[in-house]
């Protein structure tokens, strides 16, 4: 997923110059919306596009409200367009729907996915809803913004994508004590975490011995469920979407 995102502007480089001027509505789309949609609306940090089940509606009034807008509390942000240039991106985002018959389903079963999400006690670290844990994200909408493949991704490979806030912080203190968790405070002089335990620890800086960020997530990969198990996951995760308001989202509870 990664690799995919870091080659996006090559694959788009390459293509605008094989092929003829492409319609105005794919360059806006191209530019602006790939990097989380997918270069064919096929999602990835943001939801399928183009054979998703949209939780915001299907209008063009719906899609407008959303691009001008943006979702407030998740990734996507708001977007200004001149008129014609929104018409044209809404006319691109109607074709990405009507050229892909399928819709984008959940190849699992989710109640035996919330069974193995309580076995595997992801709640240690996750909250969905009022119950579990606040060191990773909340999950309560998770299946609204992500595509199938980033949520599958998600579990067996936790590393290939970081968001930047929950990136890992590894410090050892001068009496060698060491201590991993995620930064909810930084300044010159003192550094808070938050560790697994869901405590808060603040090290004073100049009792900072050495202190590093991780590459690595924090969510230990769960690469030996069944291919059975990890589908049963990850339509559990796609059947979490949350309720919206006019407002935009529901948030979950963001205690950073
Ligand atoms: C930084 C990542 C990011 C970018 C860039 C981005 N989006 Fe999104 N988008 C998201 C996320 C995440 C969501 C899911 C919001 C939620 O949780 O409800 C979303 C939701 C949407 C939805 C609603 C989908 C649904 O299921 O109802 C539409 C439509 C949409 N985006 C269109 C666009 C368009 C068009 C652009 C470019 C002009 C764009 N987005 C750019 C991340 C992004
Ligand atoms: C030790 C703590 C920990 C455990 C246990 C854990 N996770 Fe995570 N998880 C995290 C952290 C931290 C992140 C954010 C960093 C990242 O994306 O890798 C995360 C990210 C995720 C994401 C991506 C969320 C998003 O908004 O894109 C999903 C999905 C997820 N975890 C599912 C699970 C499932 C399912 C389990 C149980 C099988 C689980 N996690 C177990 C800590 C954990």
């Amino acid at each position: 997923m990664k690799l995919l995102w870091a080659l996006a502007p090559l694959l788009v480089t390459a293509q605008t110059i094989s092929k003829p001027p492409v319609a105005p509505g794919r360059s806006i789309y191209l530019s602006n919306c790939s990097l989380c949609h997918g270069a064919t609306g096929e999602g990835g940090r943001g939801p399928n596009l183009s054979s998703g089940t949209p939780v915001h509606g299907t209008t063009d009034a719906d899609l407008r409200r959303v691009i001008s807008k943006g979702v407030s509390g998740t990734p996507m942000p708001s977007f200004r367009f001149e008129g014609s240039e929104m018409a044209q991106l809404l006319g691109y985002l109607r074709s990405l729907r009507t050229t892909r018959v399928a819709v984008e389903k959940a190849p699992g079963d989710a109640a035996s996915g919330h069974v193995i999400y309580e076995k595997l006690r992801c709640n240690a670290c996750h909250r969905i809803d009022k119950s579990g844990s606040v060191y990773g994200p909340d999950l309560s909408r998770v299946g609204a913004g992500r595509s199938l493949a980033y949520l599958r991704e998600s579990i067996v490979n936790p590393s290939a994508d970081v968001p930047p806030v929950y990136r890992g912080v590894a410090v050892t203190a001068a009496d060698g004590s060491r201590v991993t968790g995620i930064r909810v405070n930084e300044d010159s002089f003192s550094l808070q975490l938050r560790n697994i335990a869901q405590q808060f620890v603040l090290f004073d800086k100049s009792e900072i011995k050495e202190m590093g960020e991780r590459k690595e997530s924090l969510m230990p990969p769960y690469s030996n469920l069944t291919p059975k198990e990890l589908d049963d996951l990850v339509s559990y995760l796609a059947s979490l979407r949350g309720a919206i308001t006019k407002q935009g989202v529901k948030k979950g509870v963001e205690v950073r």
